[in-house]
């Protein structure tokens, strides 16, 4: 098969690392890349958003599954674009990927359907909101309805914090996507990201993590796109999995398709364990990143296979297999991340990280200038640990970062705390 993946993150390259190791896959190219993702796929230069462009590669190079990883190309409706020329593409049309893209529609959904989540209201007023924040108290979360690169969001723990996020939100912070503003009660528990392989009609379990969305050492400074994540997530017992899967995802496919906006691609449900059982924080119609370079190395069964059923229609009728070993993925990011940061410095000795047995370095960020790999974003390099318990695989994971040289570089020492503690 003649496969391209669409993006230039970590999630992208253990993406294109796991099809490369499908029997099936004849050639992998990707779409735009990045320095890791070159050793196992052709890169070509097409942003991720260049829906035309990426649509008349796909054709010329007689592509047989294009493989979305952001949002944002799945939001300008990729899928829809690709499909519509009678290609095949994994993910959602731009209307299913509206379950990330509008937390309103998402919200809406769940309280139809019933799926459990935090108490909402949604507003398009600055006085109403700032009302109803003052009459609930704190605290309380405010988002910007729309896609806002994990940035709309504050747990507010005063009545203040929140009215100066819902300012925020109109005085345009975060452009369109803060026009509308969705405000929830605060959910107390453990956050698990799970996982499932959807085909718009049947959904199959396709594991669980749990990440570290703060800066820094215990969980604090500010939120990130992510750095580091483990699998399994040890609460996401078999029993815990069918009851996510019985009360939120099936019932959410089986609205999707009945809506006329069938989900096909991977779900990605952002639960909070609360006392009262698994509530959704948020959807979303893409794999995570750092998540999926902890989740992929533990699949034993062919990915791309997978993938294609997805696509195609046929779950119902397909299994994976997992294997009982845990991964621990830490990033390494450019001092100042999530703030502004350098680009350009030298990255040394990747390849002894490599080296390492059990030990997998994935690339975000990074190019290749001449004999060297530079940085090239905030988030740049996420090396994965894989072993027989989850202490093994931190273990590992650290002595990979250990074995590189970047000193411009930093990462959190404590990935893993909350479930090795
Ligand atoms: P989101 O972009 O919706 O994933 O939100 C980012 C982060 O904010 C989540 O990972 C949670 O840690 C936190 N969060 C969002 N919604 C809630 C909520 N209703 N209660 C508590 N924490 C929340
Ligand atoms: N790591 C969280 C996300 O991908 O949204």
């Amino acid at each position: 098969m003649r496969v391209l993946v669409v993006g230039s993150g970590g999630r992208e390259h253990a993406l294109v690392w796991s099809i490369a190791a499908s029997p099936l896959a004849t050639e992998i190219y990707c779409a735009p890349g990045n320095a890791g993702i070159a050793e196992d796929a052709i890169c070509v230069p097409i942003q991720a958003t260049d829906v035309d462009g990426l649509v008349s590669f796909a054709q010329k190079e007689r592509i047989d599954l294009v493989v979305i990883g952001p949002e944002a190309a799945l939001a300008a409706g990729l899928a829809d674009a690709l499909e519509a020329e009678g290609l095949l593409a994994f993910g959602p049309s731009a209307k299913a990927t509206e379950i990330e893209s509008s937390k309103g529609f998402m919200k809406d959904l769940c309280a139809r359907i019933g799926v459990p989540t935090a108490a909402y209201k949604r507003f398009d007023d600055r006085e109403k909101a700032a009302a109803y924040v003052r009459d609930e108290g704190a605290p309380i979360v405010v988002k910007a309805d729309g896609l806002a690169a994990g940035k709309g969001v504050v747990v507010a723990q005063t009545v203040e914090e929140a009215l100066k996020a819902i300012d925020a939100c109109f005085d345009g912070s975060f452009g369109d996507a803060g026009a509308e503003v969705v405000i929830e009660e605060c959910l107390v528990g453990d956050e698990v990201s799970f996982f499932a392989l959807v085909d718009g009609q049947d959904a199959l379990p396709f594991s669980s993590a749990q990440d570290h969305k703060r800066a820094f050492d215990g969980d604090i400074g500010p939120n990130t796109g992510g750095m580091g994540a483990y699998s399994p997530a040890p609460m996401m017992t078999e029993e815990m999995t069918e009851t996510v899967m019985s009360e939120i995802i099936r019932p959410v496919v089986e609205a999707m398709k009945d809506d006329g906006r069938p989900f096909k691609g991977i779900l990605f449900a952002g639960l909070m364990m609360t006392d009262s059982g698994p509530k959704v924080i948020e959807f979303n119609a893409r794999f995570g990143d750092p998540e999926t370079q902890a989740i992929l190395p533990r699949l034993r069964s062919d990915f791309l296979p997978a993938l294609v059923v997805a696509a195609e229609g046929g779950l119902k009728h397909f299994d994976l297999r997992w294997k009982t070993e845990s991964c621990l993925t830490v990033v390494m990011a450019a001092k100042g991340y999530p703030g502004s940061y350098e680009k350009g410095s030298i990255i040394r000795n990747i390849e002894a990280a490599n080296a390492i047995k059990g030990v997998t370095v994935f690339h975000a960020g990074t190019v290749q200038a001449d004999d060297n790999i530079l940085s090239a974003g905030g988030r740049v390099l996420a090396v994965t640990g894989e072993g027989q318990e989850l202490k093994d695989a931190r273990d590992l994971a650290y002595s990979g970062i250990e074995s590189i040289d970047w000193p411009e570089g930093f990462w959190r020492k404590d990935i893993g705390h909350r479930a090795l503690k």
